[in-house]
């Protein structure tokens, strides 16, 4: 189908089944084992309302943040997500261009089609991008990725600590090939997690906090910021959603969000998702295969999926009598339909 015919991120993913082959399309689509995390993570939001105020001048709305001390012109960002080149040949490039015509954040994962170096020489002169890793069982690897990184100008790195053992179940995508990992280091503790932050300069957030009390222990340990996601529901299925370890973090660690940048991720499909998280105390929202279908299209697609993605957060935004994302807080969101943690 035609980029005109593509109107938000859920046309992209309808669009993506009929153009790729089925293992790709599988490999990027897929949750683990029976998908109810997968299910959950795009149906929490209806269960959400979002409070909306009429007596407010939105004439001038600002959706820009800052990231780590880093400016963006959107509160999201692109999730690090393996083999971009399933999608096309320019594989991470595209995304890498793209969020840095629109002033976005790419975080590329360390499982890409393209080199730490091809990246980071696609994006453009002034643009901060933050590189995706995991403890690795070799050591070396690590900190040889981790310098390399460095020296190509990533400016932080997202820490994956959700599938360090060993991957989760994928049943969808087995069918078409083996998607085992044996490469991550199945002796993830505290001391590996200091002794990766010892390897590198660089800011270390990790990615895919689900409880409070991992939460509380990376503050206790001095993280800059956390990454609450549960990898799209592709390692625990029944893993709660991103809504719900906001609000359990809330509720039992509240000063997390005083001391230290959220970000968050899953299921969001559109920018009224993104304020839902928004409002819950996340500071940057990411998109995972929204961008990996869009990446089909190439630069264009991604650069459309962004710009639809931004206004359709900037609508939502005025509708609310929201100015500034900065200004969104738990008074914008009704979660009592949800049951909490
Ligand atoms: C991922 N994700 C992921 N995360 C990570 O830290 N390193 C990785 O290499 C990958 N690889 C990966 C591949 C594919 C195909 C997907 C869909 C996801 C997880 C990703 O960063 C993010 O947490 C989720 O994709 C967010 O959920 P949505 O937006 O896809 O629903």
């Amino acid at each position: 189908p035609p980029l005109e015919d593509l109107w938000d991120a859920n046309d992209f993913q309808i669009a993506a089944k009929n153009v790729l082959k089925p293992k790709y399309y599988a490999s990027y689509r897929t949750g683990a084992l029976n998908e109810y995390t997968y299910q959950a993570n795009l149906g929490i939001y209806s269960k959400v309302r979002l409070n909306g105020f009429s007596f407010r001048d939105v004439s001038n709305p600002q959706t820009s943040v800052s990231i780590l001390g880093h400016n963006f012109t959107q509160p999201f960002f692109i999730a690090p997500a393996a083999n971009a080149g399933h999608a096309n040949k320019s594989a991470e490039a595209s995304l890498a261009r793209a969020a840095g015509r629109a002033g976005i954040l790419y975080v590329p994962s360390i499982s890409s089609t393209l080199s730490i170096e091809q990246i980071a020489a696609a994006g453009f002169e002034n643009q901060t991008m933050f590189h995706q890793e995991y403890i690795w069982s070799n050591t070396s690897q690590v900190s040889d990725e981790l310098a390399r990184m460095e020296a190509a100008g990533f400016k932080a790195i997202f820490l994956t600590v959700d599938n360090s053992g060993i991957n989760g179940v994928r049943v969808r995508s087995m069918r078409y090939t083996d998607e085992s990992d044996t490469g991550h280091s199945t002796s993830f503790s505290l001391s590996a997690l200091a002794g990766f932050r010892n390897l590198t300069t660089l800011p270390v957030v990790p990615k895919g906090i689900k409880t409070w009390q991992d939460a509380l222990t990376c503050l206790e340990l001095g993280f800059p910021a956390i990454y609450v996601s549960n990898h799209g529901g592709r390692v625990v299925d029944g893993a709660p959603t991103a809504v719900e370890v906001l609000m359990d973090i809330r509720k039992n660690a509240p000063q997390v969000f005083e001391r230290m940048e959220v970000y968050a991720d899953g299921g969001v499909r559109t920018g009224a998702d993104a304020l839902i998280l928004l409002a819950l105390g996340a500071r940057a929202v990411g998109l995972g295969r929204p961008a990996m279908f869009a990446n089909i299209w190439g630069d264009a697609g991604v650069d459309k999926l962004i710009s639809l993605f931004a206004a359709e957060l900037q609508t939502t935004m005025q509708l609310m009598g929201v100015q500034n994302v900065n200004q969104l807080n738990t008074s914008y969101v009704n979660t009592g339909n949800i049951v909490p943690l």
